[in-house]
């Protein structure tokens, strides 16, 4: 049932014939329980950095001080991280000191789900303190230990459980979710990305209708989102992460959370073109392709639910729409005379016709229409 990846066996068997303990911890655990295939694979082992850095050849000293060396092994890189302890959490995000300790239990228990704290090798088998198999059968999101201790050592833990809570389906144990509440306060104290990241994952899951509670406890209130999201609406765009943010949050909102460029022009594409009328002729749409891009502009479509086979036709066509696409150019203006100001505004008129009368593309055609 454990499959694990040959380079991932590499390197915990190298550790244990080294006389150390290694897992395969986390997430993947969790994963290969659900019966999915993990993104990565995490190791953890009672191996000290240095001596893991002294064991392979290829090491990135990523993190040392929390005990974490990346192990690089056919370009591939492994997070390795000592078993550890976390203590002293004053901005509620990172803990101020870890100590390495000898026992994966130790090292489970600060973790933050039980789901998420079992560890896994073929020698030891499943390593599951807390639980965590019962909970991933029954469905349930559960703290390891005392729910308001593991969401005060780290607030990002809050928006976690209601992202797995969207993303699995699975219902979160009450003391859980009232602590998850009460703390929610600190939230505050999350970078805007890492919020980002996490609702951008939370918005696209079967039961993201469980993100109601947090809203209505206004825990997210100093991002300014306070509204319940059309859950119905939402669930139609799972493929798509940023209509289901566009829909789900105001985009003045999602702009302080700090999303990447390209992420940013979406929703400004997004914002742009719903300052325009819904588009009632194939020139309406030329106007939106105009404004916007045609991925943006197809998006769009997309998320309000409109027929895309004007659109669509449209770029199939090539059928011009911007100044860029008339067979004329501002150097033959300049060669028929005009000059500054006057030849933009040529330019822009002669749009207008092509969007209208796209047969009328023709540069002989085109300077018998300058007025
Ligand atoms: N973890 C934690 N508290 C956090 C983040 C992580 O206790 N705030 C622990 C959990 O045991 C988690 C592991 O570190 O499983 C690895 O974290 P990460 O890779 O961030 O998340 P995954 O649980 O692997 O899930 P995903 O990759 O879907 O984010």
């Amino acid at each position: 049932m454990f499959e694990i990846p040959q380079k991932i066996e590499y390197i915990i068997e190298k550790l244990t014939q080294n006389g150390y303990k290694a897992y395969i911890v986390g997430g993947s655990v969790r994963d290969i329980l659900l019966g999915k295939v993990p993104q990565d694979f995490d190791v953890t082992t009672s191996a000290t950095p240095n001596e893991v850095i002294s064991l392979f050849e290829h090491t990135v000293p990523t993190g040392i001080k929390h005990g974490t060396v990346t192990v690089v092994t056919d370009n591939t890189p492994v997070e390795v991280t000592t078993f550890r302890t976390e203590n002293g959490y004053a901005d509620f995000r990172r803990p101020d000191n870890v100590e390495f300790v000898s026992d994966i239990k130790e090292d489970l228990s600060r973790r933050d789900f039980t789901i998420n704290a079992m560890a896994y090798n073929h020698q030891d088998s499943l390593i599951d303190c807390f639980g965590g198999k019962d909970d991933l059968k029954n469905k349930v999101l559960r703290t390891v230990g005392d729910p308001g201790t593991r969401f005060k050592e780290d607030a990002l833990r809050i928006l976690r459980l209601f992202r797995f809570a969207s993303t699995l389906g699975f219902t979160i144990e009450e003391n859980t979710l009232t602590a998850a509440l009460e703390y929610s306060h600190l939230l505050e104290n999350v970078s805007r990305e890492r919020i980002f990241a996490e609702l951008k994952k939370t918005v696209t899951g079967e039961n993201f209708e469980v993100f109601s509670d947090l809203i209505i406890c206004g825990g997210l209130e100093f991002l300014n989102i306070k509204k319940i999201p059309n859950f119905e609406k939402i669930k139609k765009h799972k493929n798509n992460p940023l209509i289901c943010l566009y829909l789900s949050i105001d985009s003045k909102c999602l702009d302080q959370l700090k999303p990447s460029n390209s992420e940013r022009e979406f929703f400004n594409a997004f914002d742009k073109l719903s300052l325009l009328n819904a588009p009632k002729t194939k020139a309406d749409i030329k106007e939106m392709l105009n404004i916007s891009s045609p991925e943006y502009t197809l998006a769009f479509f997309e998320y309000k639910e409109w027929d895309t086979k004007d659109l669509k036709q449209i770029l199939q066509n090539h059928e011009p729409y911007k100044i860029s696409h008339l067979d004329i150019d501002g150097k033959t203006l300049i060669s028929l005379g005009f000059k500054g100001k006057e030849i933009g505004e040529i330019l822009e008129r002669l749009r207008k016709i092509v969007v209208n009368e796209p047969q009328k593309n023709k540069k002989e055609i085109l300077i018998n229409e300058i007025p």
